[in-house]
């Protein structure tokens, strides 16, 4: 049944995914939500235990055994938590805003990819950063200009992207590092999203040492496993990074729990113990299932073709994804528009939704249903 619900206005795209929470139709935030895995379940089962321990342990020790398991987990063999130079937060979003009050004591500018998610630029604007758009296919295949490398302090990737899914290959990041080095710039990367995608998977630490740049990493279990929002945004920089990352990380915290670095320590060692691939499948089913319930929809396609990203694009032709948006809405069903990854042009994203992929089946499938007769009525009232 259509609901009549009062109009709203988001101002990002997380006061979007607020109003999706209580909803059982909720393919708004990336934030995994599916059902554990036996595996993951029997972790759970034992948290009374993992608690005795956290309590018992050093807390540096568990620290770094998290680092070590989260990091060799996803390939990222080079990096630097032995030299001191990897500090957990609550989240990778307090780690980008530790990233951009260090940025802002030495730079006014920064070059960020588009689109992107809207947190990135909202947190490098709240501190007074002014922002370059790249574009993403020129982050991709080409040199960066050199006049821009001059404009700004620093580089900043996400990769994959969000909600693109796109990967910066090993190549082009290294000569990407090279620029950066040569100019003098910080290359910032987020990865929140490599556990999904095997290309994003190579030694990122190893390429970016020996490019000589000056360079920070966000990486993030939050995006991954089903755990309540019990998660670690890790900030990582190089030896040299000429940034007060470490005295600002203390201005806002003393540490993160030994708990969830114990429970993501148990992840990943299940991760690599075939979790990871496991994760890796269901999202693949996952985005079949999706494309398969909207096949043959009139005037739709789905924009990323190769992404394994946990987020799916979908081009909804000459509807307006917000009519779309509104449409599901009152069938209490939520999805993303995409107007605001589009951080310096948000028209490029009105015809495009983002759908979370991270969803039991059954809940994608329910949802999958309202979603095409949504675009089967809208596509009748366009016609
Ligand atoms: C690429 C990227 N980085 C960072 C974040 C922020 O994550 P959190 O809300 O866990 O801090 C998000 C949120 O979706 C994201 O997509």
């Amino acid at each position: 049944m259509n609901r009549i619900l009062p109009k709203v206005s988001a101002e990002n795209l997380t006061q979007f995914e607020t109003l999706a929470l209580a909803s059982p139709m909720n393919l708004a935030d990336g934030h995994a939500r599916q059902h554990l895995t036996a595996a993951q379940g029997k972790i759970v089962s034992e948290l009374p235990d993992l608690w005795a321990e956290a309590v018992l342990r050093p807390v540096d020790e568990i620290e770094r055994e998290a680092a070590e398991s989260f990091f060799g987990m996803l390939g990222q063999h080079g990096h630097p938590f032995a030299a001191g130079r990897t500090l957990s937060c609550y989240s990778s979003s307090v780690a980008m805003e530790i990233l951009a009050r260090s940025l802002v004591t030495t730079t006014d500018a920064v070059a960020l990819i588009h689109p992107t998610f809207d947190n990135i630029p909202d947190i490098l604007r709240g501190v007074g950063l002014r922002l370059v758009p790249v574009e993403e296919d020129r982050a991709h295949d080409e040199d960066l200009p050199a006049e821009l490398l001059e404009e700004v302090g620093c580089v900043f990737i996400t990769t994959p992207n969000n909600p693109t899914g796109r990967v910066m290959s090993e190549d082009r990041l290294r000569r990407l590092a090279g620029q950066c080095a040569e100019h003098g710039v910080v290359l910032a990367l987020d990865t929140s999203f490599r556990g999904f995608d095997p290309a994003a998977q190579f030694d990122h630490y190893a390429v970016l040492d020996a490019s000589g740049c000056r360079w920070v990493v966000i990486e993030d279990t939050g995006k991954l496993w089903p755990t309540l929002e019990l998660k670690i945004g890790w900030l990582v920089r190089s030896a040299e990074v000429d940034l007060p990352i470490e005295k600002i990380h203390s201005d806002i915290l003393l540490g993160t729990s030994p708990l969830v670095l114990l429970l993501v320590k148990r992840f990943a060692d299940d991760g690599a113990d075939g979790g990871l691939a496991e994760l890796q499948r269901t999202i693949a089913d996952h985005r079949a299932l999706v494309r398969a319930a909207l096949d043959g929809v009139p005037d739709v396609s789905f924009v990323d073709e190769h992404a394994r990203v946990s987020v799916e694009r979908l081009h909804v032709g000459s509807r307006l994804g917000m009519d779309v948006w509104s449409a599901v809405r009152s069938r209490s069903l939520y999805v993303l528009p995409c107007q605001k990854f589009h951080w310096a042009r948000p028209q490029e994203g009105e015809r495009m939704l983002r759908l979370a992929l991270s969803r039991d089946p059954s809940t994608l499938l329910a949802s999958a249903r309202v979603l095409r007769s949504a675009l089967l009525d809208t596509a009748e009232l366009q016609g």
